[in-house]
């Protein structure tokens, strides 16, 4: 039996044997002519992974790409974002071709990657590769019935799953939907229990109660730990909900009980939920990310003790992740465009800043390209970024800047390099300042964000890379000075821990979105390393 037969109703269900002895089949089904073997082959021995709010699928991509070849492959993506869903079926498109050539990339794959439209050229070259990758990517918003009833979710979920008893659900609701659980007993207000966020929660609590999961992964901001509640807080009722999905629905058939823990620590996430904040500089990534991501794992499964994230002897910097890139130059955002233009503000600022160059500045730039030829090898990890992605080099086209801010970011990444810290506001010197009384306030110190032109510092791990990034430069100001410029995509993507040939589709502002939503793959590579150690202890794998 493939992927088609629904979890509940195969005529040999899993559903009749104690779980903890079930075990996921791999014997390969008799298959008809011209099946496509290597498809079925990964239908049946992989383990499925299912994504709700995929974003571009960090999360997902862990699991898939963890130590190069991995026995997961994420059967369903559900988001509602049309521009995160194309980049999320490019990804699972290469998945896909990868699978179909027993594990190797074939050479076309490039050129795909390097089309100006990536999902038609793979149409007409691998037309079957990319149908399966749309059907596994599917654009909805969840608890909208007219976008994804959720009779169809659970269809399209039971489809994914097919009779695997080995697979993982992940992903979790935005936190706007979790910071309202408490409401829930205010009912009586007008319109609350048509909150559509509300709804939202309690759909992905049905989820599971409904689909029984042996583990999911749950990510989310840290601003769930302090939402208020009566007395305490929201996050101990979520977790207790969580506890008992079937219970917080009124689901009286599933009776499915969930033990949650952290995933960088033994003490239980209800006597301190604190514990379930990841530090993603501290397990290697060149970030300071920190989210909580929680672990639920099936009570019958067994008395099961996950093992732990281990933190790394040295944090990882900026500087090894992105300096193989080509220095590229911004362009002028209010003028006309062009090297020349530009190298002359950035002298004339450089001269009445004091600022040296050096000859090696004078190189002319150009402003990078969503596409570009690549030659360099990245210090940090450099099997991981650059597997298949050729000489090419995507998303490393410069923003433009006004010419003022060339010399904010002159001024302030020239700062960070003597100093090794990002400048206050009142560093600058007053024909620096924004021409507002709120930049006024915060360099004389009676007013916020004097922090507001950030610097990501070379030797530290970078800063959480948000989907704000899409609105501000300011906040992530590359470490040259020469170059004058925020950070671009790519650059982005690498402190993401994005592979260079994962492709982010959209316009410039919706592929930093993406970026800045997801779970840094590398991190969730070794968050399914944890997984699969959880999975062969309940004698499922
Ligand atoms: C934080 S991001 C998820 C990032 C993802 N886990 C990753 O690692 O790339 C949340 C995503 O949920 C999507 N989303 C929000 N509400 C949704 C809904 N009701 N249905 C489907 N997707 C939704 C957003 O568009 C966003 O891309």
């Amino acid at each position: 039996m493939g992927a088609a037969g629904g979890r509940n109703d195969t005529e040999t269900s899993p559903n009749s044997l104690p779980r903890r002895c079930r075990v996921q089949k791999k014997t390969v089904p008799l298959l008809a002519e011209g099946t496509d073997l290597s498809y079925e082959l990964s239908m049946t021995t992989h383990i499925p992974v299912i994504d709700l709010f995929a974003g571009p699928g960090g999360l997902g991509e862990g699991f898939v790409s963890r130590d190069g070849d991995s026995s997961y492959r994420v059967k369903l993506s559900i988001e509602k974002d049309p521009w995160a869903s194309q980049t999320l079926t490019l990804r699972k498109f290469y998945h896909e071709l990868r699978d179909a050539h027993g594990g190797k990339t074939p050479k076309k794959w490039l050129d795909i990657l390097a089309a100006e439209n990536p999902l038609e050229l793979a149409e007409s070259l691998f037309p079957e590769e990319l149908k399966r990758a749309k059907e596994a990517v599917w654009t909805a918003e969840m608890g909208v019935d007219e976008s994804a009833p959720k009779q169809h979710i659970k269809d399209r979920i039971n489809k994914a799953v097919g009779n695997a008893d080995a697979w993982v659900l992940v992903g979790g609701p935005p936190c706007q939907a979790y910071s309202l659980v408490g409401r829930a007993k205010m009912g009586h207000r007008e319109g609350f229990s048509d909150d559509k966020r509300h709804r939202l929660y309690r759909h992905y609590l049905e989820i599971i109660a409904d689909h029984e999961p042996p583990v999911f992964v749950m990510e989310n901001v840290k601003g769930i730990l302090s939402s208020p509640l009566d007395e305490g807080f929201a996050i101990n009722k979520i977790l207790e909900e969580l506890s008992h999905p079937g219970k917080a629905v009124g689901r009286s058939k599933s009776n499915a009980v969930y033990k949650i823990h952290s995933l960088v620590s033994p003490v239980d996430p209800s006597v301190d939920p604190s514990q379930l904040v990841i530090k993603a500089e501290e397990y290697g990534i060149p970030q300071r990310r920190h989210r909580v991501i929680l672990l639920g794992i099936r009570e019958d499964l067994g008395d099961i003790t996950p093992e732990r994230l281990k933190p790394v002897q040295e944090q990882v910097g900026v500087g090894v992740t992105i300096s193989d890139l080509p220095r590229i130059r911004s362009t002028l955002s209010k003028e006309p465009d062009g090297w020349a233009p530009w190298k002359k503000h950035v002298d004339n600022y450089a001269a009445s800043l004091k600022i040296k160059m050096k000859s090696s500045d004078e190189t002319s730039l150009n402003a990078g390209a969503n596409l570009m030829d690549y030659s360099g090898t990245p210090e940090f990890s450099s099997q991981w970024y650059r597997r298949d992605a050729g000489n090419l080099l995507l998303n490393h086209a410069a923003r433009g800047h006004m010419t003022k801010d060339l010399a904010r970011y002159l001024f302030a990444a020239d700062f960070a390099k003597k100093n090794k810290s990002s400048p206050h506001l009142r560093d600058f010197d007053d024909e620096l300042l924004p021409d507002h009384k709120n930049a006024k306030d915060a360099k004389a110190g009676t007013g916020p964000f004097g922090d507001r032109f950030r610097v990501v510092l070379d030797g530290k791990p970078g800063p959480t890379v948000t989907s704000h990034i899409s609105k501000d430069g300011h906040a992530f100001i590359h470490p040259d000075p020469s170059q004058c410029r925020s950070l671009t995509v790519r650059e982005a993507a690498r402190i993401q821990t994005f592979p260079d040939s994962y492709r982010f589709l959209g316009p410039r502002t919706e592929q930093y979105r993406q970026v800045g939503n997801a779970v840094p793959p590398l991190l969730a590579g070794k968050i399914a390393d944890i997984v699969t150690d959880v999975l062969k202890k309940a004698g499922l794998i």
